[in-house]
């Protein structure tokens, strides 16, 4: 029987099989192993499409997108965003090199972080990064001092708080007054720090940027952040005579983990808020400056799925069923950090009906090393089983990490029927490269 599942590239055939981009999971992990990232791209590029189309509706050429990274970062990725004509978003050296050696032109990239260091800052500037996205006084003055060293004039973005509560998880929360990112409004610190850009003779203001949260459903709250951020920009042109041209207004699109969720329409959500944009302007009196989203997580969630092997099946009656798998928190930690949901499925069974709940752990020597409680499975889980975890592409792999030294899942990229591994397996002895 044939069937979708959350996202249409999720299917099934009539082997009981589930596919992925319409190839088949089990075949995928003959060849490849477990565990195993696997990325969709013409998904990824789908999405692309989306948020550009509907930008371009909204302003013309007047406004990017750029692809928070920091959601999947490796060179592919950066190829791909090159192709599509994106902007990216970068947060640390690590992604300016990746970036770098996968030929992305840094000029289109934004440098975000809260605590950029001095080497950092000459690191960007070393790879011509586009603009700094500034979140303080104490690094506005560190990236002046830096460019009157090389006689450059660097752009930069001011980072913004506008005290908004997105009503997400606190961890990915970012918009409320005492958030540790950005200058508030509330405080005057916004205003300040613009007056001090001002001054500043090698660096050139190009306008503000907010992001008020991750995994946000509700377009009322964009409409909010707009508002605050249209208030505050007719506030600047009046007071200090400053005019912005460019509002970067984040990312924190929702996706769906669970067949409950909520599908938001990526489309006619950027176009209200951008219409909301473009109305507030025309009310406050100031210029419709160029506009730029930074999705991350809904650009390629999505377009990910990690593929596991069952290993012991431990059944404790009357309290839990533990399906262990071979990987865990070590390439999927969101679980065990923000307790996030998730949909799995035995990929190898997928028309047995499920008939016990399971809690699917990995091989981590840490009881919190769970991929997700309450999983419904078929009782004939078993040794050998394939399990998916659906809706992995963002902030996984670029969340995964080496702890009790497992080697890192190879990230194997679908397309037209074909797949080809875009970061190879780590091995054993990639584990001790560091090691003297
Ligand atoms: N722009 C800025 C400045 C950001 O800080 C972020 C995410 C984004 C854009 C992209 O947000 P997105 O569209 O992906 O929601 N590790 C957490 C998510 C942390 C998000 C951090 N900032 C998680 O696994 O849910």
């Amino acid at each position: 029987m044939e069937r979708t599942f959350i996202c249409e590239n999720v299917t099934s055939n009539e082997s009981g099989h589930l596919c992925f981009a319409s190839q088949d999971v089990i075949n995928l992990t003959a060849k490849y192993g477990t565990p195993l990232y696997l990325m969709d791209e013409e998904r990824i590029r789908q999405r692309c499409h989306t948020f550009k189309d509907a930008i371009h509706t909204c302003f013309g050429d007047n406004a990017y997108i750029a692809y928070a990274s920091k959601a999947a970062s490796f060179k592919e990725i950066y190829r791909i965003m090159k192709s599509e004509g994106m902007y990216v978003d970068v947060v640390s050296c690590g992604e300016i090199y990746t970036a770098s050696q996968a030929g992305f032109p840094l000029r289109n990239s934004l440098f975000h972080s809260n605590n950029k260091t001095d080497d950092d800052i000459k690191y960007a500037m070393d790879n011509d990064v586009g603009y700094f996205v500034v979140d303080n006084e104490e690094e506005l003055f560190a990236i002046q001092k830096e460019a009157k060293k090389r006689n450059i004039t660097q752009k930069i973005l001011l980072r913004i708080t506008p005290g908004i509560d997105s009503h997400t998880f606190a961890a990915v929360a970012t918009g409320k007054v005492d958030s540790k990112f950005g200058s508030a409004i509330k405080t005057g610190q916004a205003e300040q720090i613009t007056k001090t850009a001002l001054n500043q003779k090698n660096i050139k203001l190009s306008g503000y940027h907010c992001h008020i949260g991750s995994q946000i459903f509700s377009t009322e709250v964009f409409l909010r952040a707009a508002k605050i951020m249209i208030d505050f920009i007719a506030d600047i042109k009046n007071t200090v005579g400053y005019e912005t041209n460019i509002l970067d207004m984040g990312g924190g699109f929702g996706v769906r983990y669970l067949p409950t969720d909520p599908v938001i329409d990526i489309k006619s959500t950027i176009i209200s808020i951008g219409e909301t944009i473009k109305e507030l302007c025309k009310t406050v009196g100031v210029k419709l400056p160029t506009i730029i989203f930074e999705p991350g997580r809904s650009i390629v969630a999505d377009a990910g799925m990690t593929v596991y092997t069952v290993g012991t099946v431990k059944r404790i009656p009357e309290f839990v069923n533990y399906v262990s798998v071979d990987g865990g928190m070590t390439d999927n930690v969101r679980y065990a950090m923000y307790k996030s949901n998730y949909t799995l499925v035995t990929a190898n069974k997928i028309d047995e009906t499920c008939n016990i709940k399971a809690s699917i752990v990995g091989r981590c020597c840490e009881s919190g090393d769970i991929i997700q409680e309450n999983v419904p499975m078929p009782s004939t889980v078993c040794r050998g089983d394939t399990i998916a975890c659906l809706t992995t592409g963002a902030y996984n792999y670029s969340m995964a990490s080496n702890y009790n030294r497992i080697p890192r899942p190879p990230i194997v990229m679908l397309k037209g029927g074909k797949s080809r591994i875009v970061v190879r397996r780590e091995t054993l002895s990639d584990i001790c490269n560091l090691d003297e």
